[in-house]
């Protein structure tokens, strides 16, 4: 077999296979978060995106005939492309590259698989979409109406017609992948991981992507997040602990409720942490709740409980360690973001299949777990603005989530201390403290003051 003959530690072109409306995109997408967060550089590679390139504006469905001369050679090109950018993408030194096109014929998997072992010595798998659950085509398609750049300057009517007419063009030309005449390694994944199948897969990245396809189901619909009500810690800027809420804390606990039982669907489940200010924040909301260990705040080990300016009073060499590489820094005795990424990927995997869940989490945690759904770069994780009395909801709009923040009527303070400029093991104590957001110094009788009113 000839797979076989590659090192496993070759990159590995994934390529998509299926008719339109199968779900590829979205399985592309979600396939490289996982991968990204699991420390293989992985890119998706859409080749409609290149076909565009090529058409000032989508034309009609006619391109897609498979005796339209011109339409079939702009196809061809397209495909071209976006592999050509997908093996330099792997000659560059990532790991994956997806390349999301139909892949329809025999011809095109046959040419695709042998340029890719035999002319660049790397490894392919194809994964082969099929949907015959008629509600998550009819999903799959109302998602292609309204978010596929094509349909762009179409009324709805011309777009429902066109799709149609393109599905049939491809119906007509799909050869669906054949294990006993086709010597490729392939996955077939039906209805969005209903059934996955396997043939000739072999390898640990390719071990791990089947693992991964096998717990994918449809993608959630709305997912709410927000940290715990401001604590006793959070009043005073000690971080870590187990503190309970404060007076404001806990006032935010019962207008979230309110305000969840306006807006959220009545299936709403709870998750929090372990933590004493997660479990309190989600007491008033009348929903089912799990607490989960994997939820819990960054452990910052031999810090825990102190203030930022502590901090810099006792450790002043790790406060700077921790400014000039905040997503690697693993506090003595504790944790990183890179720790809480990897003990939060099932706790993710879970959530990606999940509908109406409400994560009551922390600063670090929440902003790892927000990071992982809106894709952003590592780096920018640990610095992401997650304030305290916040609700964010996040909608799947196709593969990715659209965003909306709500907060709501409860002072509290800022926790958020951005990065500061001088990084420098012997910067001053004001230099490594001018971040550091305004706090009580003591929990005051009254909470429902300014901080920046009434201390420091
Ligand atoms: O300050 C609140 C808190 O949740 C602490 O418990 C935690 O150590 C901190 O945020 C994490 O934020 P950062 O990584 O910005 O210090």
């Amino acid at each position: 077999m000839r797979a076989r003959r590659i090192s496993q530690f070759e990159p590995l072109l994934i390529a998509l296979v299926g008719l339109p409306a199968r779900g590829k995109s979205q399985l592309a997408h979600r396939l490289a978060r996982h991968l990204n967060w699991n420390g293989e550089s992985t890119k998706v590679f859409d080749c409609s995106e290149y076909r565009r390139r090529h058409m000032a504006l989508y034309g009609t469905h006619d391109i897609f005939r498979a005796d339209n001369l011109q339409g079939s050679a702009v196809r061809r090109r397209s495909a071209r492309e976006a592999v050509t950018d997908a093996i330099l993408w792997l000659k560059e030194g990532n790991s994956v590259a997806i390349f999301d096109g139909t892949n329809i014929t025999r011809e095109q998997r046959q040419e695709l698989n042998g340029y890719c072992l035999d002319s660049m010595g790397f490894r392919i798998l194809f994964i082969e979409c099929v949907c015959e659950d008629q509600e998550l085509l009819e999903k799959n398609i109302i998602e292609i109406l309204h978010y596929s750049a094509d349909y762009k300057a179409m009324s709805e009517e011309e777009a429902v017609d066109d799709l149609r007419k393109k599905l049939e063009h491809y119906m007509r030309q799909y050869e669906p992948i054949d294990g006993t005449v086709e010597e490729i390694s392939f996955v077939r994944v039906e209805n969005m991981g209903e059934t996955v199948t396997a043939h000739k897969v072999y390898g640990q990245k390719e071990s791990g992507i089947l693992g991964y396809l096998s717990g994918m189901r449809t993608s959630p619909q709305v997912l709410y997040f927000t940290r715990h009500g401001e604590s006793e810690f959070n009043a005073i800027g000690r971080i870590g602990g187990n503190s309970s809420l404060s007076a404001r804390g806990q006032s935010y606990a019962r207008v979230l409720a309110e305000h969840l039982s306006a807006v959220a669907s009545r299936d709403l489940r709870v998750w929090t942490s372990e933590l004493l200010r997660t479990k309190q924040t989600a007491a008033h909301i009348p929903a089912p709740k799990r607490a989960i260990r994997a939820l819990n705040e960054l452990d910052a080990g031999i810090c825990e409980g102190m203030t930022y300016e502590e901090m810099q009073e006792q450790y002043p060499q790790e406060f700077a360690w921790r400014d000039q590489d905040k997503l690697r820094y693993r506090y003595p005795w504790g944790e990183s973001y890179i720790d809480i990424m990897t003990r939060l990927r099932p706790v993710l995997s879970a959530l990606e299949d999940e509908d109406n869940i409400l994560v009551v989490g922390h600063q670090a945690v929440l902003r790892c777990m927000l990071g992982y759904f809106l894709d952003l770069k590592l780096d920018e994780l640990p610095y992401m603005n997650v304030p305290l009395h916040t609700v964010v909801k996040l909608t799947a709009r196709g593969y990715k989530y659209e965003v909306e923040m709500t907060k709501l009527p409860v002072e509290c303070v800022d926790t958020h201390r951005k990065q500061p400029k001088n990084c420098s093991i012997s910067r001053t104590t004001a230099d490594a403290l001018v971040t550091v957001p305004s706090h009580y110094d003591t929990l005051p009788s009254n909470l429902w003051q300014n901080p920046s009113e009434t201390q420091l």
